[in-house]
């Protein structure tokens, strides 16, 4: 077996290092960027080693995102790129693997090698461990290779543990799939069912993660708090029992969680919050609408009125708690009144930051083919008016941090020259003027100024002694 070479810097002045190179390009939601990292682990013991640029690679997978349309056509842009890179490699000599992987090639299947012949590879979310298979089979030039299977082996227990570090604040996928089938939502058809990963599993993964140095853990699911396993002593547990789990491994400093469906926020889930330290102050719960008419169209299965509840009982127990979520605007049957009561419910709560999107019709969706779709400009009038309320939200928020001191866990330089930057426990970005060896620890900054992505603050030296010590005047 070839061993992997080190990952060569990225400039096409380097010599090319022996053995082979993969490409990823990654569209989509955070489980798309976990599945990638996946994919390269799963590829490294073939011998490929990572590739900044697609004409230095011999393979390039390409990992995609089928939410709205504009996401899916992209990938047909994207491709015939690609097309050229391939072209211009193989004259040189050099032939290349195309690898289509996620939500449309799920979803397109055939579909795809159809548009773009010059495709070798199509692999859904849930065959990534037979990766190597398929690339021993495209290699052998025996034609493209489709593998969009739901396979009864959940792929988590074949594919390699973890193994490039992941550096200071990692993803960990617990759970995939949904099945709760939104009016309007492609996932439970490209991701398939809801399945969880067992406990010991994801406790293995996270250990290896802080043994590596992550100290911040972002659990990753379609439906993360549809977590549900089992403990040590076999009893049924749900997600708040297993961030307890996880708060207790030496190292780890922090929590969060997404994405969350609102129906499957429990009491544990809300004492964690209230309970353990790690756990951030922060919850992404999409709503999607506020009105209920809107709400039962999506067959979201609750209320406007639930929602607002499960946001009092949540600040209740974290009156800190920074919320945000998702909106779609032009559902199927949203009139003016629909529209003013997903304002008022915004207005109502006070959001930290959000997204929002113009309802996009997914083939084989029940809202696709629903009768009264909204028009186009009302779709866009509705976004820009929602949008315009939510960025005054969000600038609220941060304003309201300003004169706040708050714990910022370092993990970068910033663009700056001294300066460095980390992330507050309502995920945003914080900069201060500071030596590199901030990067790791989590330190009390003191906010001073808002920016419309970011804030910046001063370290706050009575509470951090030994960040004092080390800024020393260069
Ligand atoms: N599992 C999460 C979100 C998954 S998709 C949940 O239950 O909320 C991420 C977001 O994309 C959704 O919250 C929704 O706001 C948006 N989205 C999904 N399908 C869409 C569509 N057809 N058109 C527009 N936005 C959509
Ligand atoms: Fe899509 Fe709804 Fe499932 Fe979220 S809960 S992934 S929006 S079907
Ligand atoms: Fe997109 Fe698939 Fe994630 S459709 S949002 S990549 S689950």
């Amino acid at each position: 077996m070839t061993a992997p070479p080190p990952p060569a810097p990225p400039s096409s002045a380097t010599p090319r290092a022996p053995g082979r190179r993969l490409h990823m390009i990654t569209w989509g939601c955070q489980m798309n960027v976990y599945d990638s990292g996946r994919m390269a682990d799963v590829l490294a013991p073939l011998g490929y080693a990572p590739a900044d640029r697609p004409d230095d690679a011999d393979m390039i997978i390409l990992n995609t995102c089928h939410i709205r349309d504009r996401a899916a056509e992209k990938v047909f842009s994207e491709l015939g790129r690609l097309r050229l890179v391939k072209q211009a490699r193989a004259e040189a000599g050099h032939p290349t693997i195309l690898a289509v992987a996620g939500c449309v090639a799920q979803a397109e299947g055939a579909e795809i090698l159809a548009r773009a012949p010059y495709v070798d590879i199509v692999l859904g979310p849930q065959t990534y461990h037979r990766l190597p298979e398929m690339v021993a089979r495209a290699s052998r030039a025996a034609g493209a290779v489709i593998d969009t299977d739901f396979p009864a082996e959940q792929k988590f227990d074949h594919l390699p543990e973890q193994s490039a570090p992941q550096g200071l604040a990692a993803f960990l996928t617990i759970q995939e799939g949904c099945d709760k089938f939104c009016s309007f939502c492609v996932v439970p058809y490209t991701r398939g069912s809801e399945a969880s990963r067992p406990a010991a599993a994801i406790l293995a993964e996270a250990r290896r993660l802080v043994a590596q140095g992550t100290r911040e853990i972002t659990l990753l699911g379609q439906n993360v708090n549809a977590w549900h396993g089992a403990g040590p002593d076999g009893a049924p547990r749900s997600l708040g029992w297993l961030m307890r789990a996880l708060a207790d491994l030496p190292g780890l400093l922090r929590l969060r969680y997404t994405t969350s469906h609102p129906r499957d926020m429990d009491d544990e889930l809300i004492a964690a919050h209230a309970e353990i330290p790690a756990v951030m102050p922060f919850l992404h719960l999409p709503v999607q609408s506020g009105s209920d008419r809107i709400l039962a169209a999506m067959n979201r299965r609750h209320s406007a009125a639930d929602y607002r509840a499960t946001i009092a009982r949540l600040r209740a127990a974290r009156p800190d708690i920074a919320l945000t979520s998702d909106f779609i605007v032009g559902h199927p049957g949203e009139t003016d009144a629909d529209f003013a009561a997903t304002l008022a419910l915004i207005r109502d709560i006070g959001f930290a930051s959000a997204f929002s999107f113009k309802y996009s019709p997914r083939p084989g969706t029940p809202a696709a083919g629903a009768p009264h779709q909204v028009p186009e400009p009302v779709k866009d009038a509705r976004l820009q008016e929602l949008q315009a309320l939510l960025r005054d939200q969000q600038a609220a928020f941060n304003a309201d941090c300003v004169g706040r001191t708050a714990p910022v866990l370092f993990t970068h330089t910033g663009r700056h020259p001294g300066q460095v930057v980390g992330r507050s426990p309502w995920l945003q970005p914080v900069h201060v003027i500071g030596p590199t060896s901030l990067i790791g620890q989590e330190l009390m900054v003191k906010i001073t100024t808002t920016h419309t992505n970011s804030l910046s603050g001063t370290l706050v030296p009575a509470s951090n002694p030994a960040a004092t010590q080390e800024r020393t005047p260069a």
